[in-house]
């Protein structure tokens, strides 16, 4: 089963209608979309669609920030550029970020889930979506529209997922779950994170500590990692990174995840983009899953 994992495309339109602003500081949003034109390549994303064709994955998964201010033309290109991945919906996964909730309207008139909510088995948080006989995605959501980039995941969102792993029907033995918001970042990253982050990840972490092996895929720190925090050893964290990304501190090359699972083991390649072509770089080889 091969799963390809994408992240903070953050397909992106200047705007001068501030009739569309409503519920953000128009400032803001024009700054940020100036920011965003600098640090996000749009004329790269067909690219980057056809290499994820180019590897025939089973199922693609995108953990979020499709747009960057929640604005209907924002979500029409998204839905645009990534159409030849969605041809099945059978075999694409997507969930929202926080940039897709960015806008107070975006968020009451759900304007994700008018765009991409048929590529999620249900509308509301948590689901629990199997692939196979052995592998399912939990998918969580710990967005909101709020006046800051971090996320909280609600306690009832949290309590319903502890009962669909309880209650499924024998666990999936290979879990992926998936979020936009990791619970922890690799060293050259926490302070990035903790400007931005999940406001109750201990909470997550406490739960997420008991429930053996599994693969967490997120994104929302634009830079791609596979590793193993250290409150969490029987998960192995991996952000897809965001492949349109021009990192200023070229820390990492933009790019996407490519996970091979193969009874439990994992193979997971980083499929980056150096300026000029394409490096698969591989990241984890190793035996994940059967422990519990
Ligand atoms: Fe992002
Ligand atoms: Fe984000």
């Amino acid at each position: 089963m091969k799963v390809v994992h994408l992240s903070d495309i953050h397909v992106w339109r200047y705007t001068w209608n501030v009739g569309q602003l409503v519920g953000v500081r128009a400032w803001w949003m024009l700054a940020l979309l100036r920011g965003r034109a600098h640090q996000f390549q749009l004329e790269r994303v067909d690219e980057v669609v056809a290499r994820v064709r180019s590897l025939n994955p089973d199922h693609v998964l995108i953990t979020g920030d499709l747009t960057t201010s929640a604005l209907p033309d924002e979500f029409a290109d998204a839905k645009r550029h990534l159409a030849p991945l969605m041809a099945d919906r059978e075999r694409i996964t997507i969930l929202p970020g926080n940039h897709d909730r960015a806008t107070r309207r975006s968020s009451t008139t759900n304007r994700f889930e008018s765009a991409f909510g048929l590529y999620m088995p249900r509308l509301t948080f948590p689901w629990l979506r199997r692939l196979d006989d052995e592998t399912a995605i939990l998918g969580l959501d710990a967005t909101r529209f709020h006046y800051t980039p971090r996320g909280r995941i609600p306690t009832a969102q949290l309590d319903q997922a502890r009962a669909l792993l309880t209650d499924a029907p024998g666990r999936p033995r290979r879990l992926i779950v998936a979020s936009h918001y990791p619970i922890a970042a690799p060293p050259p990253y926490e302070r990035e994170l903790a400007a931005k982050r999940l406001e109750n990840a201990d909470e997550l972490a406490a739960w997420l500590a008991r429930v053996g092996p599994h693969i967490f895929c997120c994104g929302h720190v634009h830079a791609a990692w596979a590793f193993r925090p250290r409150e969490l050893p029987d998960q192995l964290c991996l952000n897809a990174g965001a492949p349109l990304y021009r990192d200023p501190a070229a820390l990492q090359p933009p790019g996407f995840l490519e996970i091979d699972l193969d009874a439990d083991r994992v193979k997971v390649v980083h499929q980056a983009w150096d300026g000029t072509e394409w490096k698969p770089i591989v990241m984890v080889d190793e035996r994940v899953f059967g422990k519990a």
